[in-house]
C-alpha cells in the first residue's frame, strides 16, 4: 500500500488593521525604538481592537482566505484544530466556535495548548488523521490575540507580542510531498520562567489576582532566551541530520518570531544564508501560535513544488520542535 502524506495544499492569514508601533509603545512605557530593534528586530506589531473580538475572529478570517483561494466549501472541512494560547474562552474550544463561525458544520476539532510551538504541535496531530486514512481535509489553525494577555506596564514582555494568525489545508498526497517528519519535545520544569499566574485551576480568577495583574504574560526574558536559543537551534539540526537535510537542500528555514537574535542562532547553526530564512517579526512580532502560518502565508507566492522547508518553535512549557515538510505545489493559488 502507497504511504499517504499530509500536504499542505493551501495556506490563509490575517492579521489585524492596527499597528502599534514602537513609536507609539514609547509614549506608553520607558522604551526606545532603539533598544527594541536592536533586542528583538521588531518595529511594530499588529492589534485587534473592538469589543467582543477574538482569536476565533481572526482564525475566521484566515479560514475564509483558505478556502476562497482552493475554492472549496467550509462544508467540505471534516476536522479543525486549533493552536492558541489565548482562546476565546476557557471553554468551549476555539476550534468550536471558529467551526461554527465559518460555516464548517460538517467538522469536528479541538484546541492544542503548546505556546509558541502550538503550530507544529497541532500539524503534527492533523498529519496523523490525514496518514492513516481517517480524514481527507483537515484544517490546522493558529492563532493568538496575546494583546489580551499583554501587562503595557511591562516593558520587558509586552513590547515583543502582537496579534493575528493563520491556518493550513491538510490534504492525503502519496507522491511523496507533505509533511514527511517531526520531532517535537516539552519540558514542564520550564513552566516557572514563561506563564500566566492567574486563571486556570491553581489559581482562580479573583479580585485579588486581578488587582495583582496576574493574567497577563510572566515571563523572564533572559532565561527563556537561553533555553530557546539552544533547544530551537538543536531541533533543527536533529531534524536535518536524520533526514539528510543539507543548507544547499533546504529551500526554506520558517522560524518562530519570537525574537531577530534567537532566528538568527538557528539559522546560523543550519548553515543557511538569510535569504532562505522567512523573518517578518520586524512587522508583526511575536504572535505565539500564529507566527509560522503567517510566515507560510506571506511566502506561499515563492515556494515551489518539492521545496525541502524545514519549520521551528519554541515557547512556553517548554515545547520545542521542528517540522520537516516537502511542499506540494507551486506558487500562490
Ligand atoms: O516566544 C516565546 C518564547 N519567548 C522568547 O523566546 C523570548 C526570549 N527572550 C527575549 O527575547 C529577550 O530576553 C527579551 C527581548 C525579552 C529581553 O531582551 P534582553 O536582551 O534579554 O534584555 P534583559 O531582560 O536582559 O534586559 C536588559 C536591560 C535591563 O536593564 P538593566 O538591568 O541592564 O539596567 C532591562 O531593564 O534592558 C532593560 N529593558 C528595557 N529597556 C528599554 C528591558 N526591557 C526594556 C525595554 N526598553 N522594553
Amino acid at each position: 500500500m502507497q504511504k499517504i502524506n499530509a500536504a499542505i495544499t493551501a495556506v490563509g492569514g490575517y492579521v489585524p488593521e492596527y499597528r502599534l508601533t514602537n513609536a507609539e509603545l514609547e509614549t506608553m512605557m520607558d522604551t526606545s525604538d532603539e533598544w527594541i530593534q536592536t533586542r528583538t528586530g521588531i518595529k511594530e506589531r499588529r492589534i485587534l481592537k473592538g469589543e467582543g473580538k477574538g482569536s476565533s475572529d481572526m482564525a475566521v478570517e484566515a479560514v475564509k482566505n483558505l478556502l476562497e483561494k482552493r475554492g472549496i466549501s467550509p462544508l467540505e472541512i471534516e476536522m479543525v484544530i486549533c493552536a492558541t494560547t489565548t482562546p476565546d474562552m476557557q471553554f468551549p474550544a476555539t476550534a468550536n466556535v471558529i467551526c461554527d463561525k465559518a460555516g464548517m458544520t460538517n467538522a469536528w476539532g479541538y484546541d492544542v495548548n503548546a505556546a509558541c510551538s502550538g503550530f507544529i504541535f497541532a500539524l503534527t496531530v492533523g498529519a496523523q488523521f490525514i496518514e492513516t486514512g481517517r480524514h481527507k481535509k483537515v484544517l490546522v489553525v493558529g492563532v493568538d490575540k496575546m494583546s489580551s494577555i499583554m501587562n503595557y506596564e511591562d516593558r520587558t514582555t509586552s513590547i515583543i507580542f502582537g496579534d493575528g494568525g493563520g491556518a493550513v489545508l491538510l490534504e492525503p498526497n502519496t507522491d511523496g510531498y507533505g509533511v514527511i517528519d517531526s520531532i517535537l519535545r516539552t519540558d514542564g520544569s520550564g513552566r516557572v520562567f514563561l506563564h500566566q499566574k492567574a486563571g486556570g485551576s491553581v489559581k482562580p480568577a479573583s479580585m485579588e489576582t486581578v488587582m495583582n495583574k496576574e493574567h497577563y504574560v510572566y515571563q523572564e526574558g533572559q532565561a527563556v532566551f537561553k533555553f530557546a536559543v539552544k533547544n530551537m537551534a538543536d531541533v533543527a539540526a536533529e531534524i536535518m541530520e536524520r533526514n539528510n537535510l543539507t543548507a544547499e537542500n533546504v529551500a526554506w528555514l520558517v522560524p518562530h518570531q519570537a525574537n531577530k537574535r534567537i532566528i538568527t542562532a538557528t539559522a546560523d547553526r543550519m548553515n543557511l544564508p538569510a535569504e532562505k530564512v522567512m523573518v517578518n517579526i520586524e512587522r508583526y512580532g511575536n504572535t505565539t501560535n500564529g507566527t509560522l502560518p503567517l510566515c507560510l502565508w506571506e511566502w506561499e507566492s515563492k515556494l515551489h513544488k518539492g521545496d525541502n522547508i524545514v519549520l521551528a518553535a519554541f515557547g512556553g512549557g517548554f515545547t520545542w520542535g521542528a517540522t520537516y515538510i516537502r511542499w506540494a505545489y507551486d506558487g500562490a493559488k
